[in-house]
């Protein structure tokens, strides 16, 4: 099933997740909704609050970036009650976009290089390295369980340019080619 993406200016989306076990009704069901509902908007990564759930639940889908970025190969995970520990200061930084915030892709920096633990959807316990372009998918994902929109993290000058259109997403004055939710 499809499910409508909850657009920037939702409180939704600025509000801490919480953790959850094998008890959450329905999680396999919702796992592969949150992967259809990726696919159909052309999404690679999802974190839960976007579709309205404010629980610690990420589905990533890169592999269509494989043929550009060799690291995203079998770049497919779904990512419950993720952890991340930073290994290096240095950070890379590329054009991010979000299908929370239509419209808009701009640069961020992040880490480089980290360490995640997390539980797959058999709830295995799963630690993983993960370096380069899978290092800031699962950043920009993560962030979403925090409250942190991409946006949060661009230059205050960046911020100025981005503004009217932020306005507009938060209005719903916003062209998609998937259903979403103000
Ligand atoms: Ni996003």
């Amino acid at each position: 099933m499809i499910l409508p993406i909850y657009l920037y200016g939702n409180p939704v989306l600025r509000k801490k997740s919480k953790d959850i076990d094998k008890t959450y009704p329905n999680l396999n069901e919702l796992i592969d909704n949150m992967f259809e509902t990726m696919y159909k908007s052309d999404g690679i990564g999802l974190a839960a609050p976007q579709i309205g759930l404010n629980i610690n639940l990420i589905t990533i889908d890169a592999r269509v970036l494989a043929k550009d970025e060799p690291e995203m190969k079998d770049f497919l995970r779904v990512f419950i009650n993720p952890k991340i520990t930073f290994n290096t200061e240095d950070t890379i930084g590329i054009e991010e976009g979000c299908l929370s915030l239509p419209g808009i892709n701009e640069n961020v920096d992040r880490i480089e290089n980290l360490t995640t633990e997390y539980y797959d959807r058999d709830f295995n316990k799963i630690t993983e390295n993960l370096i380069g372009y899978p290092a800031i998918v699962v950043q920009h994902e993560y962030d979403h369980l925090n409250g942190i929109v991409f946006v949060d993290r661009i230059s205050t000058i960046r911020k100025r340019f981005v503004k009217n259109k932020l306005n507009n997403i938060a209005k719903g004055k916003v062209a998609t080619s998937y259903k979403v939710k103000l």
